[in-house]
């Protein structure tokens, strides 16, 4: 007893000596409190307050070198600067139609004595969160360096609950688990079954960004802002303190970057709350990434799509051409090979898909499986699969790239890479060259499979770096870009906004051939994915159930069909695919109206209600315009909500459409059943909404 006593005793003295702060600043509103500190061994270290509280208690700074002294310790500051910033920047597409970027600066120049190395601790407190980065000016003594480890910490001190998918290098896509930190349990996974084979098991490590619920109801989220030039972060969990630390992708060396100065890390970023819709509408990522690079932007434009895509996906038809595999690319003679008849992307049901576009005003059209290379594409990790210039004989380019002209559409490239990057790398100058030719003005990426060069992953350096070059040599060539497995986006959109959207998590795809997305996905998604940007998530699919072309296929949509209209709103991205089949839209014409109606771009957004897991409220004014769109989803649980259309202006009188789900429609049970009811509303009313379970809500409201 007597000996413990002592030991607190020394501890308590112990951790007052360290615990004197250097440095703090408050956000704006004075509701967050940083404090800077180092410790007497010169470590640096932070703790983030919210109105009192510790939100993240002190949290140890630092990086490790590889064959060198770690930038860790051994610390003195040498300089200390802090600045108020508050201004207004226009997105060239987005949520609002302006954002506020108001937040106070602290940058903090330490030196390393024995090394005599500087680096700079940059710290942004904004009124919801907080942004840090470190910073490696050019100097002498550090012009090169690789870095093995980056010890940043988050400690939460508390079992908060946590919105986790399972860390893995390779794919984001994965289910959602919400556990307790302390029950966390990433090395069996989330239930996804694909955690791929890959993952360094053995460590209890989740993906950023990951959505925390704290003991005392705070809404926390910890992620990463602008990740270019370095390595994807993870997050390793220690279930006894709860403290979070950096995990960064390897390289096939186990190198975590390669670093030359002047250079910076991304941003680590903390966002905070006790509302749950402060995390959705926080900009703070948006506004830690630079300024766009892209001067004259007037080519840019976020549209809705169609495509030759679910039919693949619910096995309608094929990608392929041909069933023949083994095929070399240089010198194959396609037209030797005998059709398997099945094949999606032909002429005709090409011009069936523009011409759908065009009677419903879609902007563009995506055919996947137009060019050779399909038969042996998948799993071969193998270098030349795709040459992303040579059509099946069977798709006719220099036609269709006519006649979707005539019909005013636009043809939307697809290049699966196959992973095989370097051979795409090698490929796309001509490939980009070719979209220009037939007037293609954006492309989806894809990267399924295992990095070629091999021994990189996707969330590396390396890969980091290539999602950025293409989306750079698309701009030069006025060409927009839908990434599908890239690394997960941390705002670069602000940077590059040719790349409109990407994958990077588990999309609507994953209902027609798996066990699926279980209702709460959408529900999670906002507050974690989507928090770097949007997603081609691919909604819209209206036909639920998917043994209407095959009896024996077992697989559905985890939504009602309502639901499926509300994610045009809730899952906020400028390029929107309305993903089903022409002749399953065309069975619902009357609920169709709202995709044809609904917007992609918008001057105004406010989130109405959320909560992580549970249900999201959207309503967002579309821009340029007086009208409105409502949209509500609800996880596998019925709700009832009231909403106040008091966002409305005040002098006016408005049609308001609703779609709701039918009084016995349930996701599982009767997933199409639908009501649509008209009637005048205006900012005085409100709207009693009913979802049923899996179920959503659609509303527009036009003047
Ligand atoms: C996976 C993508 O997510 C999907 O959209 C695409 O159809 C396939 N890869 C084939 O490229
Ligand atoms: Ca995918």
């Amino acid at each position: 007893m007597k000996l413990i006593g002592k030991l607190t005793l020394l501890f308590i003295i112990f951790s007052t000596f360290e615990i004197a702060a250097l440095s703090s600043i408050y956000s704006p509103n004075k509701i967050l409190r940083l404090d800077f500190q180092l410790f007497p061994d010169g470590t640096p270290a932070y703790t983030l307050s919210r109105k009192g509280t510790q939100v993240i208690k002190t949290s140890e700074l630092g990086i490790f070198l590889r064959e060198a002294v770690p930038l860790k310790n051994g610390f003195s500051i040498i300089k200390t600067d802090s600045v108020l910033v508050d201004s207004l920047w226009n997105p060239v597409w987005g949520e609002v139609k302006t954002i506020r970027d108001y937040h106070r600066e602290l940058k903090i120049t330490l030196l390393q004595k024995e090394t005599e190395r500087q680096i700079v601790l940059t710290f942004r407190l904004f009124d919801e969160g907080l942004g840090f980065r470190y910073e490696f000016p050019a100097q002498k003594n550090l012009s090169y360096f690789i870095v093995s480890d980056e010890h940043t910490q988050f400690n939460l001190g508390e079992d908060h609950s946590a919105f986790w998918i399972p860390g893995d290098y390779d794919s984001n896509e994965h289910m959602y688990s919400k556990t307790l930190l302390s029950k966390v349990d990433a090395n069996i996974g989330a239930s996804a079954g694909e955690i791929s084979t890959k993952r360094i098991i053995g460590k209890n490590y989740v993906q950023s960004p990951l959505m925390l619920k704290s003991v005392n109801g705070l809404y926390i989220n910890i992620f990463e802002a602008a990740l270019t030039d370095y390595s994807a972060m993870h997050l390793e969990i220690d279930q006894q303190r709860f403290v979070l630390k950096t995990h960064l992708t390897p390289d096939a060396f186990g190198n975590k970057a390669y670093m030359q100065t002047p250079c910076k890390t991304p941003w680590r970023t903390v966002l905070v709350s006790d509302k749950a819709v402060d995390i959705l509408a926080s900009k703070m990522i948006l506004n830690l990434n630079e300024p766009s690079k892209i001067e004259n932007t007037e080519w840019i434009t976020p549209m809705k799509y169609v495509g030759i895509w679910w039919e693949m996906h619910i096995n309608k038809s094929t990608w392929n051409y041909a069933d023949a595999g083994n095929i070399k690319l240089k010198g194959f003679d396609w037209n030797s090979l005998t059709p398997n008849g099945r094949h999606g992307a032909t002429t005709a049901n090409t011009k069936r898909y523009i011409d759908f576009a065009a009677k419903y005003g879609f902007g563009g059209v995506l055919i996947e499986g137009w060019n050779v290379g399909w038969e042996d594409w998948f799993g071969q990790w193998k270098e030349e699969v795709f040459d992303f210039v040579t059509p099946y004989p069977d798709f006719d380019v220099e036609e269709l790239s006519k006649y979707a002209k005539s019909k005013n559409v636009k043809l939307i490239m697809h290049h699966e890479t196959s992973a095989s990057v370097t051979n795409y790398e090698r490929r796309m100058d001509e490939a980009f060259a070719f979209m220009k030719k037939y007037d293609y003005p954006a492309v989806k990426t894809g990267y399924v499979g295992r990095i070629i060069p091999r021994g990189e992953w996707h969330d590396g350096q390396w890969m980091v770096q290539h999602y950025s070059r293409v989306a750079e040599k698309l701009a030069e060539n006025k060409l927009m870009l839908n990434a599908h497995e890239p690394v997960r986006p941390t705002g670069l959109h602000r940077t590059y906004p040719n790349w409109l959207a990407s994958e990077a998590a588990r999309g609507n795809e994953f209902n027609a051939w798996s066990v699926g997305n279980p209702p709460d996905h959408e529900t999670i998604l906002p507050f974690t994915r989507l928090l770097g940007g949007p997603m081609d998530y691919t909604p819209g699919i209206f036909q639920i159930k998917l043994n209407h072309l095959d009896k024996n296929k077992i697989e559905q949509v985890h939504t009602t069909l309502v639901k499926q209209m509300a994610l045009f709103v809730t899952m906020y991205s400028p390029l929107q695919m309305a993903a089903d089949l022409p002749e399953n839209y065309e069975k619902h014409l009357d609920a169709f109206q709202f995709i044809i109606d609904v917007a992609v771009d918008w001057d105004n957004t406010i989130y109405l209600e959320a909560e992580p897991g549970d249900y999201i409220t959207v309503a967002r004014k579309a821009k340029g315009t007086n009208n409105w769109f409502i949209g509500a989803i609800t996880d596998e649980n019925e709700r009832q909500t009231t909403i106040s259309l008091n966002f409305l202006d005040k002098d006016k009188t408005y049609t308001a459409v609703i779609y709701a789900d039918a009084k016995d429609a349930h996701w599982e049970k009767n997933p199409m059943a639908y009501q649509i009811t008209k009637q005048k509303v205006t900012f005085n009313d409100k709207l009693n909404l009913r979802l049923a379970p899996g179920g959503g809500c659609a509303i527009s409201i036009v003047e």
